[in-house]
């Protein structure tokens, strides 16, 4: 699989998708663990097929979905992606998962987050960028948290599981509360 440095961290880097990682994204939305917290990949029915054609999808309309790659071992751990962007209001959502359970916890879902953030809102000029986390997934709140994300409210009893609901929380962040972690330094180094 070939990945390519669009957005580089400590931990990682961010890179295009390709066709090829279709393996890897299959597995990981058919991981009960990885999907549960993420939505219909819980309960859909994702092939390798239908990965396939996300992903050319993807590639087709330019979206902004990139791959996120461990530096140290240019091993692929999971993917993230700005949507719905609106150029009027400058605004989108985030989404973001780390299929690779082994790299949980270990702080790439901050940084992988905040790559995507500099690219949203220093490249694509975006002034607010928004997401939804359901009540349950506390590891995925205090990530969120640490970025810089706020709570903004909540959508009540908005995902059943079982006989058991909960709340969608949303978050959003802002440009001015947003701090540069890559493109400041490409860009200063380019101005000297
Ligand atoms: C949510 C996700 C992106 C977070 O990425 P990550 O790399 O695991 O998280 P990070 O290590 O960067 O940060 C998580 C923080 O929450 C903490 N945390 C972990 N589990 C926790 C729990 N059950 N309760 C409270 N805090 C928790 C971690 O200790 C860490 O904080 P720290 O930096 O102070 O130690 C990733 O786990 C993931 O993709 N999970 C599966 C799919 C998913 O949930 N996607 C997001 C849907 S909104």
């Amino acid at each position: 699989m070939a990945h390519y440095k669009k957005l580089i961290g400590k931990k990682c880097y961010l890179s295009p998708c390709s066709i090829e990682d279709a393996e890897k994204w299959t597995e990981w939305d058919n991981d009960m663990e990885v999907a549960l917290p993420l939505g219909d990949e819980a309960y859909m029915l994702y092939s390798l097929d239908k990965e396939k054609e996300i992903i050319a999808d993807v590639i087709k309309k330019q979206d902004h979905v990139f791959v996120i790659i461990d530096l140290q071992t240019d091993t692929m751990i999971g993917h993230c992606a700005l949507f719905v962007v609106d150029r009027v209001d400058r605004k989108a959502m985030f989404g973001i998962s780390i299929g690779d359970k082994s790299y949980w916890n270990k702080g790439y879902g901050q940084e992988a987050t905040k790559l995507i953030l500099d690219y949203g809102f220093n490249l694509l000029n975006l002034n607010s960028i928004m997401l939804g986390v359901f009540s349950y997934n506390q590891r995925g709140v205090n990530c969120y948290k640490k970025v810089g994300f706020k709570e903004i409210g909540r959508r009540r009893q908005a995902r059943i599981i079982g006989d058991k609901k909960y709340d969608i929380i949303l978050m959003d962040i802002l440009a001015e509360e947003f701090e540069s972690v890559y493109v400041k330094k490409v860009m200063d180094k380019q101005s000297g």
